[in-house]
C-alpha cells in the first residue's frame, strides 16, 4: 500500500530541517521494485538530500542501485583505489583530504554531475558530520532586485582546487532544475571563480556575498553519521560541506550519475567582461576569464556553456 504522494504506508519519512533534508526508515535498497525506486525518487525531488540508516549496501548493490538512477561516472581528478568497480569510489580523510568548504560536486565541467549515492563506511567517534545548503531556498529568499540581476548572470568555475585551473566552465548562476521548474542560485565558494558579465571587483564583492549567503544556517541541514547509511543528493540545486572536526579515520564509498547541463531561466541579456584600455598590473584579475573567452572563441570550448 502506498499513500497518495505514492510512498509506501511501510516507510517512515522524518524531515531534519525546514530547508531540505530528510531520514527515511523502511526500504531496504538492495531490494527495492520499481514502485519503491519511484518513490525514491520523488522523495529527492522534495527534499534534496535523502538519509537511509542502516543500509550497510555490498559494493556491487551500491553500484548497481546508483545505475538505477542513470550513467555512473569515474571522477576526473581522483584516482580510484577500488580496482573491480571504477566508477565506485572510496574516499578515506587521512589519505584524501576532507572536503571543507561550500561546494556543488564538478562544477568546473560542462555537465556537473546529477546526483551522488554515498555511504559511509567508517564514522568517527564523534565529528565528521555533513551539512548541506538548498539553493531553491538560497534563491526564494534574495530580494526582488538580486534576483533579477542575479537571473541574468552567468559564472566561470574552474578545478583550482584540484590544481587543474585549466579545467573550467561557465554556467548560469541561476539554474532552473529540470525537474521541479525551481530557480536554484548556482555558485559556490569551491568552485566559481568570477561573475562574467560584471568587472572585478564587482565580481568579488558579489560573488563573495552570495556564496556567504548559500551557507546561512537557516537553508542548511546537518547530518550525523552512522556507519552504513547511505545519503543520496540532488546535485543540481544543492552545495555540501564536510565538518573537518574529527579525530581518527572516516571513509566513504560514493557513485555520481553523470550529468546534465545547467539551464538558465533566460539567457542573459550582457556580454561578458572585457576591460578597455591598455594592460595594467590589475589585468591579472581578468586573466582566467580572459583565457577561457579566448579559448571558446577558437572553438576549443563548447560555445554553449553559458546557458
Ligand atoms: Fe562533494
Amino acid at each position: 500500500m502506498t499513500d497518495s504522494a505514492g510512498i509506501p504506508d511501510d516507510w517512515r519519512v522524518e524531515r531534519l530541517a525546514g530547508a531540505l533534508g530528510a531520514e527515511v526508515h523502511g526500504p531496504d535498497l538492495a531490494a527495492l521494485d520499481d514502485a519503491g525506486f519511484a518513490a525514491v525518487r520523488r522523495l529527492l525531488l522534495d527534499h534534496l538530500v535523502l538519509f537511509f540508516p542502516g543500509q550497510n549496501l555490498s559494493v556491487d548493490d551500491h553500484v548497481e542501485f546508483g545505475r538505477r538512477f542513470g550513467p555512473l561516472e569515474a571522477h576526473p581528478n581522483l584516482k580510484n583505489p577500488f580496482t573491480q568497480h571504477p566508477e565506485l569510489f572510496e574516499l578515506a580523510a587521512t589519505h584524501g583530504g576532507v572536503a571543507d568548504e561550500w561546494h556543488t560536486d564538478l562544477t568546473f565541467r560542462e555537465d556537473p554531475a546529477v546526483l551522488s549515492v554515498l555511504q559511509l563506511k567508517k564514522a568517527p567517534p564523534v565529528g565528521g558530520d555533513t551539512q548541506w545548503a538548498s539553493l531553491y531556498a538560497a534563491y526564494d529568499e534574495l530580494s526582488e532586485p538580486m534576483k533579477a540581476l542575479c537571473d541574468g548572470l552567468t559564472a566561470l568555475h574552474d578545478a583550482l582546487p584540484h590544481n587543474r585551473p585549466e579545467q573550467m566552465a561557465i554556467h548560469p548562476v541561476v539554474r532552473v532544475h529540470p525537474e521541479t521548474g525551481r530557480r536554484a542560485l548556482y555558485v559556490n565558494e569551491h568552485f566559481t571563480r568570477r561573475l562574467v558579465e560584471l568587472n572585478a571587483t564587482e565580481s568579488e564583492a558579489l560573488l563573495g556575498y552570495l556564496t556567504r549567503w548559500v551557507a546561512n544556517p537557516r537553508f542548511t541541514v546537518r547530518y550525523r553519521w552512522q556507519e552504513g547509511t547511505v545519503a543520496i543528493w540532488d546535485n543540481r540545486c544543492t552545495q555540501h560541506f564536510v565538518l573537518n572536526d574529527f579525530e581518527g579515520e572516516r571513509i566513504i564509498q560514493r557513485v555520481t550519475v553523470m550529468g546534465d547541463h545547467p539551464e538558465a531561466a533566460s539567457r542573459s541579456p550582457w556580454q561578458p567582461w572585457v576591460r578597455p584600455g591598455r594592460r595594467s598590473a590589475t589585468s591579472r584579475h581578468d586573466r582566467q576569464l580572459a583565457l577561457f573567452l579566448r579559448d571558446r572563441a577558437s572553438g576549443d570550448r563548447d560555445a554553449g556553456s553559458g546557458g
